[in-house]
């Protein structure tokens, strides 16, 4: 055999909002047990992507498929794990995070939904693995930030998700809540499964990604972070860090700085 069947596959997506065109032919593929960092400004379809990959939008045209599966048939056999962008959730519905860790067991219970040893030994397990054992009867709504995207993680991980999709994850989050996420995916991708997540925070992509695809409505770059974050294609995205002064590759690194408030998403602003 060759490479393995691609976990997420993403061929010509195009997504329209009326007369707002947020994908054009969106191509690429990611490999099984892959880190890969979603990246690019503000309104560059970013959210629209993933969404297109839970069938939550509709595709204008192309198709994506993850381990070979349309999105609802994916999500349907519990196969993708979603921490939606904070802004996009009702965080006033009254739901427990325990609750919300077992809503990723739904798929392992028969249709009465009801929990039994291996759906508890699940959500604990996986409350435990994210440091929320001790905030499990909680509201969600009483979390900060940092905790509920660590709860959305938890129960990606209690439903067994093989390709985890993670809207801006980081954003609005303190380094230790940012160090326990990375830490769990880094784990989950050991274990095969596929992240493919969201942030503005360029400088430590390099760190904890295996590459990087560079959105703009369409895909401008894809490869290692390091190929992929170069001045040129920073200033051809952002508008900043090119320029014959600019470090070279490793200028990675000085991307934040340059970045404007604009320009980080999330809680933060
Ligand atoms: N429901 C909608 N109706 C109309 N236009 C939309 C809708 N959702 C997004 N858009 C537009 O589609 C484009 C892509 O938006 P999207 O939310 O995917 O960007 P993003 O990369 O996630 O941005 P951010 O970094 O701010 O989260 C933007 O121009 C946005 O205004
Ligand atoms: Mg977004």
């Amino acid at each position: 055999m060759s490479s393995p069947a691609p976990a997420v596959e993403v061929d010509g997506v195009t997504v329209r909002y009326g007369d707002v065109l947020a994908l054009d032919g969106v191509t690429f593929d990611l490999a099984p047990g892959r880190v890969c960092a979603l990246l690019g400004t503000n309104g560059s379809g970013k959210s629209t992507l993933f969404k297109a990959l839970l069938g939550l939008v509709r595709a204008d045209a192309g198709r994506v498929l993850l381990h070979g599966e349309p999105p609802q048939a994916a999500r349907r056999g519990g196969l993708v794990g979603y921490v939606p962008q904070t802004e996009q959730v009702d965080w006033a519905f009254p739901v427990r995070v325990a609750d919300v860790v077992m809503m990723g067991r739904y798929g392992h219970m028969g249709f009465t939904r009801r929990p039994r040893r291996a759906d508890r030994a699940a959500v604990a397990a996986a409350l435990e693995r994210t440091g929320l054992t001790g905030l499990a009867d909680r509201q969600i709504g009483a979390l900060s930030g940092g905790q509920r995207k660590r709860a959305f993680v938890a129960r990606g991980i209690a439903q067994g998700a093989r390709v985890f999709l993670l809207d801006e994850p980081f954003a609005g989050v303190d380094a230790p809540s940012e160090a326990t996420i990375v830490e769990v995916l880094r784990a989950m991708s050991g274990a095969g499964a596929t992240v493919l997540l969201s942030t503005h925070d360029l400088a430590r992509v390099p760190e904890y990604c295996d590459e990087a695809v560079l959105l703009q409505r369409r895909v401008v770059a894809r490869g290692r972070p390091e190929e992929v974050l170069t001045p040129d294609r920073l200033m051809a995205a952002f508008g900043v860090g090119g320029g014959p002064q600019s470090p070279p590759v490793g200028g990675a690194v000085t991307a934040p700085a340059l970045l404007g408030p604009a320009d980080r998403g999330g809680e933060a602003a």
